[in-house]
Parts: structure tokens; C-alpha cells; sequence
């Protein structure tokens, strides 16, 4: 089954769709299972139920772990590289990993936590990050990560959400040149929680933190304690592995449900055949573990495919826009997965911080998030990978759990801002607005996908009907991606953006409503429409209009206290680029926010706005247009 030419990528693509169980039934073999799995796939989009795997029996930590001690032990898992040059980067076998493992999986088991809890993890990119999430999934406690970026009341919305009973975080994290007091904003969080019992502490920064008596435990004195001996606990392939939270078109955030089995062998398999991942190789992947790239491209397909993963803790720009490259350099990097928005900032800086440096050791370029644009990827393609190292543009989502359109590298022909391909067992399908698909080459539609796989998220936590709703009604019998896309000549896809009301910043998922009812919050606020624009670095920026109960003396006050509301509510990445204050909002007889017109404003492509004639009150529209930034 394995892929070394565009021909056999077509057989193989053929064979998957032909008779998808076999396909994935073969894949499961080379894993290590407590029972083979024989029942491969139960499913039905219209309740929506998919089961893949159900009678197999594993633990996804043993097939990271324990199956590669013996010819692997000594072999480097994970590199860790600190935010500061300065601090020494840290090299973990996986002899080590599996020991610290199994140790922090005891610390959680003394502290009470059963198979089925669930646990939030809030911690910087750290090795001990990693340690946490399999040290979870050892035992089979459910894992939230939620991004260290996220404020006190996000944190506390996610804990709630899922009613985690431990949290796992830090003093504090470092972040370029800022420190971050994590400790005290996930305090400020617990207030609004109940349900946590235990908090976890690891020392990172060495800042004074406040330790609640009772509740608050040091990570080194728990380990100390703890024994280097556990036993993996044995789960059903649709036991839950993990929860994690995403942005969708109402306020709440979705708690994206993922299961281990069919997880684990779909984050595996697309690992290894994207990036074509080589023994010995040194993979680096930029995202933070907060994301699912994070989860499947940095802890469990590389670690379950027994590669070197490199963590990154720090950014891009620090100490200089040079930092990716010196740390490609230092560790020899063959493989470098980023977002375009990376991209996009690092080629606005001189090319000298890419020509100092030795990118020799690079053979293969990813990209993930968002769409990436012609000159980011002739820049990547030609300073980094110096026209010799394929890229590979792989579309996916937190719902879709692992790469479904992608490249694969050195074998699929690439062609600039498209993903190209769908990987073996993924069949895409594209819409028109009448919900009938699209046969016809070159052609533009909605991106849907007609059959299960494995890593598809099973059910958002506690909201099945919000599960059904969102991505299985718009096309009865269908996953819908919320994406559009264009199938060209040749059958290669384009992913062109959401069709939805998210908006992706910086390659971060961001609805619309989260926001708007952030600047809701305030109380000289009535109402809040908020759209992207297309942003230079960022792929897309956030345009506010905002309504205001009174005549408001000073603009620029309230605005930045909508910018720190927001800050305070979501997260620093939230915060509006721009916001206007408006006198009211473009809105049809029925009450519904025409974005479409406040997305030409903010783009400022006002030649052609349409028919608005059907709105409440079309002069609105003007005064809008009059007051624009
Ligand atoms: O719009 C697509 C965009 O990111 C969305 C998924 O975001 P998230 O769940 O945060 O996961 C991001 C990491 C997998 C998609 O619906 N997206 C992701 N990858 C690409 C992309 N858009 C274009 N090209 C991509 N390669």
C-alpha cells in the first residue's frame, strides 16, 4: 500500500474508494491491538452515527510508545527547542518519553482520575505538554488542550463545557519577549468552575504563583513520588481519546469529540504518506499542540510512526525573523510544516535572516490552516525550499481529525495554491447551491464529503443534534466542511475559503458570533456585526460594526476597551483590526446581518454591492459606506 509513484497513487486512490473497509481494514494490521479489530465500519450520515473499528481493542500510547522500545528506544522522540536561543534545546528518547510517560500517567491515576474523565491541559510548548496528552490517553482520561493563548473565560467556558475534572498548567509560559502568568489566568478561570478537583503545576518560568491549598499540586514533587510502571489501559477503538474545542457560527465553541482507533490509524497512515517521512528523518511542525495540528502532526502521527518531532516554544520573530531558519539549521530539519500566515510574515522581512543560514538538510515543505496565496508560495518554494523540496498544500479541519486533500510529497505534480489531491479513503465532493453535486471539470461549488473515515470527529460533547446540524443537514447524507472549493481540469482542488460564518485570522478559527457577543458585552454596546477583510500577514483581519446606545465623546477609549473585552473574553488573536461605529446594521425584513455588504465595506470593493433593495432600511447602507476606516 505504499505510494512511490503518481500511478500508484491513482491505483491505490481507486482501490480505497472501491472497497474502503478493506482498505482500512489493511492499514489497521500494522498496529498493535489487545483484539484485531473485525468489525470494520458501521456507519449512517443522516443520524449521524460512524464506528470504525468498534470491536478492536487498544491503547493509541502503546502504538506511540512501547511498540518502537525495542528498535527505537534510544532514538531521539522529541527535540524540544526553547522560545530563548539562549536555553539548551532538549533531545527525549523515546525510552525517556515512555518513562515520563508512564510516570505523569501515575500522577494522574493517584490524584483520582479514571478512565473517561475528563482533563484540560492549558500548558506552553513544552516537552512536559506532550508528556500530559499521552500520559491522558495512557489511562484513558479525555484530553482538552486548550490553547495557553485563550483567556480566563474562555478556559473556564471550555472547562465547564466538558466538566473537566483536573487541570493541567503551568506558572507561567515565554512567548518571544513576554512572559506569560498562566497560573493566574487560569485562577482567575477557576473561579467560574466547579468541577475541577485537582490542579497539576509544572515550573516553568519560575514565577510566584499562588498555590490553592488542597487543589493546587507541583508537577516535579508528583513525579518524584511516582513510579515508572504503568500499565496501559485497554480501550475500545470508539472509547473517546479527546476533546477539542472549535470556533462555529453561534457564540459557543464546539467541543469536536475524536476516538482512538480509527484516529490513530488515519493520523498514522496520512503522516506518513504526505510527507513521505523517512527513518531518521527530523520533522518539524510549527503549530502549537493547542491545535489539531498539533495533536496529529506534532504528538500522535509522527510518535505513532516512530519519527524525531521537533516542538517549537517560541515564535517566528524572536529574537529575529530568522528564528525558524536557525532552528532548521541547528537541528538539521528535513521536513518543515507551517501556516501560510508564518509565511507571509517572514517574507516581509530581509532575505538576509533566510540566507544565514543552512537550509540544506530540507527536503520537504508543508503548509496547513488556511489558503496559501501565489507569492507566499513562490517565496517559500524559492528562498526556503530553493525550488528543490516539494510543498504540500494539505487541506483538513479539527472535525476531519488528520490531512483529506494533500499532495503527496514528491509524488503528486504540485501546482501553486492548490491541495491538490484527496488522500486515499477521502471522497470529496462539491455542491452547487441547489445541493446537487458537480460532475463537470472546472467548476466551483461547496466542498462536502460523500463517505466516513476513520479520524472524522464523532459528535461534538454533549450536542449531537448541534453535530447533525452543523455538518450533516445543509446536504442530507453528506459531510459538509463549511468550505468552498473548485475542481480544475485535471481534478485538482482549491480550497477558497469558508462559506460560513467563521472567519480564519492568522490561520485561527474564529467565529463571527463568539466575537460579536464579546463586544455585546459592553455596555455601551446594543449591537455588533463582525466580518473578516482580506489582511496582508494575516490571511484575513476582523472588521467590528459597532452600534452604541449613546453618542460616545471619545472613540478611541471605547475602542480599546472593546479591544481588551475582547481580549479578555477570547483571546488576544480575537481582537478586532478595525471597528467602526455605526449607526445601524444592513439587515433584510427578517432581521438577518447582510455580511455579504459589510464584507464589501470592509474590503473596500463598494463598485458593486448588489441588489439592496430588499433591506429594512437601505439607507443605511451609505451612512456605513460614508464612515468606513
Ligand atoms: O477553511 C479551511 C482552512 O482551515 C479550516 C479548518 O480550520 P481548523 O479546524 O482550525 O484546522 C486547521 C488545521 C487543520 C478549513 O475549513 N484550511 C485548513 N487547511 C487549509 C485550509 N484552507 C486552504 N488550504 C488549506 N491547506
Amino acid at each position: 500500500m505504499e505510494i512511490s509513484s503518481f500511478d500508484q497513487y491513482h491505483q491505490v486512490y481507486k482501490n480505497s474508494v472501491e472497497d474502503p473497509e478493506k482498505f482500512w481494514g489493511d492499514l489497521s494490521k500494522e498496529f498493535k491491538w489487545h483484539k484485531e479489530p473485525e468489525n470494520i465500519l458501521q456507519w449512517d450520515f443522516n443520524k449521524p452515527e460512524v464506528r470504525w473499528f468498534e470491536d478492536g481493542q487498544l491503547n493509541i500510547t502503546e502504538n506511540c510508545l512501547d511498540r518502537h522500545l525495542d528498535d527505537k528506544g534510544d532514538q531521539t522522540a522529541i527535540i524540544w527547542e526553547a522560545n530563548d536561543p539562549g536555553e539548551a534545546p532538549r533531545h527525549i528518547t523515546y525510552r525517556e518519553l515512555f518513562d515520563e510517560v508512564c510516570r505523569f500517567a501515575n500522577v494522574l491515576k493517584r490524584n483520582g482520575l479514571e478512565k473517561g474523565d475528563r482533563v484540560c491541559i492549558y500548558m506552553p510548548m513544552v516537552p512536559e505538554l506532550a508528556i500530559a496528552v499521552l500520559a491522558c490517553a495512557r489511562i484513558g482520561a479525555v484530553h482538552s488542550v486548550v490553547f495557553a493563548g485563550f483567556s480566563s473565560t474562555a478556559l473556564a467556558d471550555r472547562i465547564n463545557d466538558s466538566q473537566c475534572k483536573m487541570l493541567l498548567t503551568s506558572d507561567g509560559s515565554f512567548r518571544g519577549k513576554k512572559t506569560i502568568d498562566l497560573k493566574a489566568i487560569a485562577d482567575e478561570g477557576l473561579k467560574k468552575c466547579t468541577s475541577i478537583q485537582k490542579v497539576v503545576v509544572l515550573k516553568r518560568t519560575n514565577g510566584a504563583v499562588h498555590m490553592e491549598p488542597g487543589r493546587d499540586l507541583w508537577w516535579h514533587d508528583e513525579m518524584e513520588k511516582a513510579d515508572s510502571q504503568c500499565d496501559a489501559e485497554i480501550m475500545g477503538a470508539e472509547d473517546l481519546l479527546f476533546i477539542l474545542y472549535t470556533s462555529g457560527s453561534t457564540g459557543k465553541p464546539k467541543g469536536m469529540v475524536h476516538t482512538c482507533g480509527g484516529y490513530m490509524v488515519n493520523v498514522t497512515y496520512t503522516f506518513k504518506t504526505v510527507f513521505q517521512y523517512q527513518p531518521g528523518e527530523v520533522y518539524w511542525c510549527t503549530a502549537d499542540i493547542g491545535w489539531i495540528t498539533g495533536h496529529s502532526y506534532i504528538v500522535y502521527g509522527p510518535l505513532s510512526a516512530g519519527a524525531t518531532t521537533l516542538m517549537f516554544e517560541g515564535v517566528p520573530s524572536y529574537p529575529d525573523m530568522g528564528r525558524f531558519w536557525e532552528v532548521v539549521a541547528r537541528h538539521k530539519v528535513n521536513i518543515f510544516y507551517t501556516a501560510p500566515t508564518a509565511i507571509r510574515a517572514l517574507e516581509k522581512a530581509d532575505l538576509s535572516f533566510v540566507n544565514k543560514h543552512d537550509l540544506s538538510s530540507l527536503r520537504v515543505l508543508g503548509t496547513v490552516g488556511e489558503p496559501i496565496n501565489a507569492e507566499a508560495w513562490h517565496w517559500y518554494d524559492q528562498n526556503i525550499g530553493k525550488g528543490r523540496c516539494p510543498i504540500v498544500d494539505t487541506w483538513w479541519q479539527t472535525e476531519t481529525g488528520g490531512i483529506m486533500i494533500s499532495p503527496l510529497a514528491g509524488i503528486t505534480p504540485l501546482k501553486p495554491t492548490y491541495a491538490t489531491l484527496p488522500m486515499p479513503g477521502v471522497q470529496p465532493v462539491l455542491m452547487d447551491e441547489n445541493g446537487q453535486p458537480l460532475e463537470k471539470a472546472n467548476q466551483e461549488g461547496r466542498l462536502c464529503i460523500e463517505f466516513p473515515w476513520p479520524s472524522m470527529a464523532r459528535t461534538i460533547y454533549g450536542n449531537h443534534q448541534r453535530f447533525k446540524e452543523t455538518y450533516f443537514s445543509a446536504y442530507p447524507g453528506y459531510y459538509f466542511t463549511g468550505d468552498g472549493c473548485r475542481r480544475d481540469n485535471d481534478g485538482f482542488y482549491r480550497i477558497t475559503g469558508r462559506v460560513d460564518d467563521v472567519i480564519i485570522v492568522s490561520g485561527h478559527n474564529l467565529g463571527t458570533a463568539e466575537i460579536e457577543s464579546a463586544i455585546d458585552e459592553h455596555q455601551k454596546v446594543v449591537e455588533t456585526a463582525v466580518v473578516g477583510f482580506p489582511h496582508d500577514i494575516k490571511g484575513n483581519a476582523i472588521y467590528a460594526y459597532v452600534i452604541t446606545r449613546d453618542q460616545i465623546d471619545d472613540e478611541d477609549v471605547l475602542r480599546s476597551e472593546i479591544l481588551a473585552l475582547v481580549s479578555e473574553t477570547i483571546g488576544p488573536i480575537a481582537k478586532p483590526e478595525k471597528i467602526q461605529f455605526v449607526p445601524g446594521l444592513p439587515k433584510t425584513r427578517s432581521g438577518k446581518i447582510m455580511r455579504r455588504i459589510l464584507r464589501k465595506i470592509a474590503s473596500k470593493e463598494t463598485e458593486n454591492l448588489g441588489d439592496i433593495s430588499t433591506l429594512l432600511d437601505p439607507s443605511v447602507v451609505e451612512e456605513i459606506m460614508a464612515g468606513a476606516i
